[in-house]
């Protein structure tokens, strides 16, 4: 039998807005959100403080399985640490891309993200949630924008949280995760067959906001 919980799958690279995004179409619709990619800074930060070989994949699956992360209230937590700010640095977020490329790593990653789907239902933000983690999702939505044009709202989130940035240094750094992300071997980064692509680069978030649930609540059966 088929799960009955309705997922909503938002996937697109690196300051696409799909963060912000996928945090507001959860709360109006008034449903679960998981942001995936917080799961994989968390391991990646985790690999980072305990001085993890990263070359190791046995390892680094082993602690995949098993790293005590809980997702509290919109905070992250290894254990009782709040690691919800430093999770968000670039280099946190190269390590997850760099680990990212294993497929025993992604395997491991697979149960804890599919527990989030829950009544009344799902948003789910990340690379892969429409193409292998919730294929059966009844919404996908990719969403893109030019690459300078994410490495400003990075740049600009980034500055807001208290991080020392560069903008060049930024872009250089988000198009060289893209191509990581895009081209590994195991579920790259890529639009789902049937998933709705938008390119936000000249949209506010409001007007992506709305047309996600505009698009969702065309497909849901009317209450
Ligand atoms: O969405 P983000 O920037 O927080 O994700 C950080 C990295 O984690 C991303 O560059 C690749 C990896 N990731 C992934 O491989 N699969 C996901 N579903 C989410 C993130």
């Amino acid at each position: 039998m088929s799960d009955p919980t309705p997922v909503l799958t938002i996937d697109g690279p690196g300051g696409s807005g799909k963060g912000v995004v996928s945090r507001e179409v959860a709360l109006q619709l008034h449903w679960n959100l998981l942001d995936s990619g917080a799961l994989y800074r968390a391991l990646g930060y985790m690999l980072l403080e305990k001085d993890v070989d990263r070359a190791d994949i046995e390892a680094v699956t082993k602690i995949a399985h098993t790293f005590p992360i809980v997702f509290l209230n919109d905070q992250v937590y290894l254990e009782d640490d709040n690691i919800t700010a430093e999770i968000r640095s670039e280099r946190v977020g190269a390590v997850a891309s760099e680990i990212g490329v294993h497929e025993p790593v992604r395997a491991a990653l697979l149960d804890v993200q599919r527990s989030f789907a829950k009544s009344p239902g799902l948003v789910a933000d990340g690379r892969d949630m429409g193409t292998v983690v919730f294929p059966q999702a009844f919404c996908k939505i990719y969403l893109d924008a030019s690459p300078a044009e994410r490495a400003k709202r990075r740049y600009l989130q980034l500055k807001d949280s208290g991080f020392d940035v560069n903008l060049a240094e930024l872009e250089a750094q988000i198009v060289a995760r893209d191509e990581r992300d895009k081209t590994r071997a195991v579920a790259p980064l890529k639009p789902a067959a049937d998933a709705v692509v938008i390119d936000t680069t000249e949209l506010r978030i409001d007007e992506v906001v709305a047309k996600v649930v505009g698009i969702a609540k065309e497909r849901l059966p009317a209450d």
